[in-house]
Formats: C-alpha cells, sequence, structure tokens
C-alpha cells in the first residue's frame, strides 16, 4: 500500500472512486477535482494498491486554517484502517502550518463522526447553510459600494490589503486572499462596501465546491445595512439571483441578521475540530465572517 501526495495523473480514478463511494447521482468535474486540489495541493493524497487508487483525501489551508475532505475509500477496502492512515497524512500535513484543524460532516453521518472522534476530533457548534435570494434583499444607497472588477490593479491591491485588515482577523494571521484572487480569475463577483470611507465589509461570489456567496461584516450597529447592502450590490454587479450562504453558529449575530433577511436554512451541518487546534484565538473576533470552514 501506497500514500502519495495527489497528482492530476490520479483525478479519472478519484473521480470514479468518489462517485461511487458517495454515491452521486453525477460524477463531479475533473476541474471541480483539479481545482479542490488548488486549495492546498500538498494537503491532498491518494492511497495505491495493485497501481490502483482505492482511497483519497482532499485538505485545504487558508493562511493558518486547515480543514480536510472530501475523503473516501473503496468499499472493498474499507475497514482496514486506510482512511486513518489518509486522514493522519493529511492532519501530519496541516499541523505544519495550521492553527485550526477541522472538518464537517452531515448529522446523519454518524459512523464517520464516529471515526473522526475516535481519531482526536471533538464536536463543536454546527454550520447552517443559507438559501439567499436576491428578491429579498434590496439596496439601501446608504454607503460607498464598489465592484473589485471594476478598479485598477493599484486600487485593487489596497482594497485587498484592507480586506486583510478588517477587525479581529489580524491577530488570526487568516488571510483570504488567495481565494478572492481565486474568485477573480474564475470570473466571479467581489463587492466591498465603506462606511465613512472605512471597509466594513465585503462579499465574494465562488462556485467551488458549489455556488455560494462569502464574505465578512464588520460586528457595530452598522452591520445589518452593509450586509444588506453589500448582499443586494453583489448580486447587481454578479446578476446571480439564488445562492447558498454559509455560517457557523458560533457567530449569533450573523445567524440572527440572516434570519431576519429571510434566507431560508437549508441545512445544518456538524462542524468538529482537531484536540489541540481548536482554533479558540478567534473567540475575540468582532468580524462576522459568513463562509464554510472557518471555526
Ligand atoms: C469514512 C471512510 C473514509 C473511512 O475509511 P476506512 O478506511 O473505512 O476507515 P479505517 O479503516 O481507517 O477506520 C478508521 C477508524 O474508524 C473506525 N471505524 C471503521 N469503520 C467503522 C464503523 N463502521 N463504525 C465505527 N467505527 C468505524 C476504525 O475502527 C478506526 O478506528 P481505530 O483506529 O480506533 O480502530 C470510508 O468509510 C468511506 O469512504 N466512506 C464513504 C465516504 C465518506 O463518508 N467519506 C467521509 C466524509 S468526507
Amino acid at each position: 500500500m501506497l500514500i502519495l501526495r495527489m497528482e492530476d495523473e490520479h483525478l479519472q480514478e478519484v473521480r470514479d472512486l468518489d462517485y461511487l463511494v458517495f454515491q452521486r447521482n453525477t460524477p463531479r468535474t475533473i476541474l471541480n477535482l483539479k481545482n479542490l486540489k488548488t486549495y492546498d495541493k500538498d494537503g491532498c493524497f491518494v492511497c495505491i494498491i495493485n497501481k490502483k487508487v482505492v482511497g483519497y483525501i482532499f485538505a485545504r489551508t487558508f493562511g493558518q486554517e486547515g480543514f480536510l475532505g472530501p475523503a473516501g475509500v473503496h468499499p472493498e477496502f474499507q475497514g482496514i484502517g486506510i482512511g486513518k492512515e489518509l486522514i493522519n497524512k493529511s492532519i501530519d500535513y496541516l499541523k505544519t502550518k495550521c492553527k485550526v484543524i477541522g472538518l464537517e460532516v452531515l448529522p446523519e453521518k454518524t459512523k464517520n463522526i464516529e471515526i473522526y472522534h475516535r481519531l482526536g476530533f471533538v464536536s463543536a457548534l454546527p454550520s447552517y447553510i443559507f438559501d439567499i435570494s436576491s428578491n429579498d434583499i434590496d439596496t439601501l444607497h446608504k454607503f460607498n459600494n464598489l465592484d473589485l472588477y471594476k478598479v485598477g490593479t493599484r486600487k485593487r491591491e489596497d482594497i485587498l490589503n484592507s480586506i486583510d485588515k478588517l477587525n479581529g482577523l489580524k491577530a488570526s494571521n487568516v488571510s483570504y486572499r488567495n481565494d478572492l484572487l481565486r474568485s477573480i480569475s474564475c470570473k466571479g463577483s467581489i463587492c466591498v462596501t465603506y462606511v465613512d470611507r472605512k471597509l466594513c465589509g465585503f462579499f465574494a461570489y465562488s462556485r467551488i465546491p458549489f455556488p455560494f456567496i462569502w464574505g465578512i461584516v464588520e460586528d457595530g450597529s452598522y452591520d445589518y445595512n452593509v450586509l444588506k447592502e453589500c448582499l443586494a450590490n453583489l448580486f447587481k454587479y454578479s446578476g446571480y439571483r439564488n445562492c447558498k450562504i454559509i455560517v457557523n453558529t458560533r457567530y449569533k449575530r450573523a445567524v440572527e441578521l440572516l434570519i431576519k433577511l429571510n434566507c431560508k436554512l437549508d441545512k445544518s451541518i456538524n462542524r468538529m475540530l482537531l484536540k489541540g487546534y481548536e482554533g479558540n484565538y478567534l473567540t475575540e473576533s468582532k468580524a462576522l465572517i459568513f463562509r464554510p470552514w472557518i471555526s
């Protein structure tokens, strides 16, 4: 049995295996898998037996935040330790650069929850996935909004620096720059909102792993209006009408705001974090973070 870094040449087999183990209606595309791998190509592995891929794991990092999955082992080879080998391989890699190591798992996947407990993960607060529609949001025209695509390179760089400095994130060393650049290169959409010339929120549209909107709003008396206006402008700039938006329930205020916006709760997903890598340093953050994976 060989555990190797996942390369493009493995993706065809990974696609077939992923289709089989998750019993998907349609297989993922190779492009989708390639994109998943770009979140951190050094944290993704395959298990090879008799020259065939029988297991795989993806990992992704955002600065010092690291997340595992998806992962799968061929049914004929399950229960003999391959999943554990793969997960530990990714964990060992994530430990070299991350302060947070986590994953998300559907509540009904009780077998997996048990497996992750055995591997040293503990339960954290769940994440909510909401459906959001442009019909629910009207523009207020209160603040200054910018489409990141319409500004010059230098201005864009200034804005990316301001996003990096958004309240609470500086101490955590988390940077969204790679994701934002990926969003730009994938012809996504990004909107930033200023209150009194200070950048107080941004939202980006992303297609991976499914179409969703993510972003941050500074927690303050104007947070609801910044959220509303930034989202309304993002819908306007991009032309998108319906999307998912995800928030971890540790951001109680963020959940309240989405409910107030009439977003429909679609799913609640369990979050688990590796003991010792639970990311408590973000508890003091004043930023409301609307995105998957961030603890
Ligand atoms: C989840 C999955 C990747 C695990 O891979 P695996 O190779 O079967 O797991 P392992 O044999 O390495 O077992 C890992 C641990 O889980 C335990 N375990 C395995 N099967 C189990 C089961 N049916 N119930 C409870 N625990 C189980 C093992 O005992 C082991 O713990 P231990 O080392 O303390 O004994 C595999 O079952 C799979 O592909 N499932 C379908 C896809 C999926 O759900 N992926 C995960 C979500 S992204």
